[in-house]
């Protein structure tokens, strides 16, 4: 008998993404459009109780990290209750944010046991970060993040790369880590609805190591052991104290390692952050359903690279991608 969480290729998922909200305090460009999202409505999303319920499933079943997303999660109303209950659960707790309001919660993270703290950052310029996310609130973004690592979190910044964006900034960001004890991360820019991505926006693995191999000498540029299952290659310069790494989910699919599912804020299951089917737990769970053999079906239908789209020409086929939801709701 295949486990619950076990999928045809021999991969046991034991990190779950929630994501808790579809909506953001931000706006940026490769995550939503101009125009917003369909939002679902309120009786739609998931209760806190709900969450709390799916989770303990998944738990019993050998999740043991949950990462709470958005849309931006710390703008749920109820999010300290969220935390409350999902720190009760024997699972590594982490939380991608944005950071604009996180200051508030900095006690109710700690009380929560909230350690690791991802944080998305794509450019160290206040205007190109007005820019891109289409509000001006770099400034407090970037004290949160001093704030993040005076107060002793475990901080990394994801910094979505696009050409003639923020490729320049790419040093720079380097440069950050050199007196801080954070992760700068590059992600390589995918394809959403929405998004309107196209290959020549994206900045490459390839690139971004050709740019750091003109700015340091080759013997100053160290390449670390990845954790098992990290999205990330992670590297450091000598000296530095904190690190940077590359995200390369378009040129160099981590899919083979990949141990995530992601539960939508409206209780959609995807197994995939490519994958254009969904699995409806919540309106199973609200009939008083067991939703254990939908899990174990939707894990059991996960393609093996990046939901179906394994070359990079199938990426660049619109149609096949245009089923998928747009980045906000499905929290990365
Ligand atoms: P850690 O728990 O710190 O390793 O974080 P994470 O990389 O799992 O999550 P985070 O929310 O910080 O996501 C960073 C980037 O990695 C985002 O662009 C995500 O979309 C991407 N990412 C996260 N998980 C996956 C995944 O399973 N597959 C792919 N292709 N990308 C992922
Ligand atoms: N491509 C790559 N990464 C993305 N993110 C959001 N949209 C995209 C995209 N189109 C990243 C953000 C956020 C993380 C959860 O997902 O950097 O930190
Ligand atoms: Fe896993 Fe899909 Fe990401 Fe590949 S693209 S690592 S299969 S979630």
């Amino acid at each position: 008998e295949i486990p619950v969480l076990q999928d045809l290729h021999g991969r046991d998922h034991a990190y779950l993404r929630i994501s808790l909200i579809e909506r953001c305090n931000l706006r940026c460009s490769y995550c939503m459009p101009a125009e917003g999202v369909p939002l679902s409505p309120k009786s739609h999303l998931m209760t806190y109780e709900e969450i709390y319920d799916i989770a303990k499933i998944f738990v019993k079943h050998g999740v043991t990290k949950i990462r709470l997303t958005g849309g931006e999660p710390l703008i749920r109303k109820d999010i300290p209750v969220i935390l409350e209950q999902l720190s009760s659960l024997p699972v590594e707790l982490s939380i991608t944010s944005n950071a604009v309001i996180i200051d508030k919660y900095i006690d109710i993270l700690k009380k929560n046991g909230v350690n690791n703290i991802n944080v998305s950052l794509d450019s160290l310029n206040a205007e190109k970060f007005k820019h891109i996310t289409r509000r001006d609130q770099f400034t407090k973004v970037y004290n949160n993040i001093l704030l993040l690592v005076k107060e002793g979190f475990n901080v990394k910044l994801n910094a979505v790369l696009m050409k003639d964006f923020n490729e320049d900034e790419i040093i720079d960001f380097i440069h950050f880590t050199k007196d801080l004890p954070i992760a700068v991360r590059f992600i390589e820019f995918m394809p959403f609805d929405g998004n309107k991505w196209d290959m020549s926006k994206m900045v490459s693995y390839a690139d971004v190591m050709q740019l750091v191999n003109a700015a340091f000498p080759e013997k100053d540029i160290e390449r670390l052991t990845d954790a098992p299952n990290d999205t990330s290659k992670n590297y450091k310069i000598k000296g530095y104290q904190g690190s940077f790494a590359i995200i390369s989910s378009v040129t160099n699919p981590f899919c083979d390692s990949c141990n995530r599912l992601r539960l939508t804020a409206n209780g959609q299951l995807k197994n995939c952050l490519f994958s254009s089917g969904e699995s409806d737990l919540l309106t199973t769970l609200r009939a008083g359903n067991s939703i254990e053999p939908i899990i174990q079906k939707a894990v059991q239908a996960k393609f093996k690279v990046r939901g179906g789209m394994d070359t990079l020409k199938k990426l660049q086929e619109p149609k096949l991608h245009n089923n998928n939801r747009s980045m906000i709701t499905i929290g990365g």
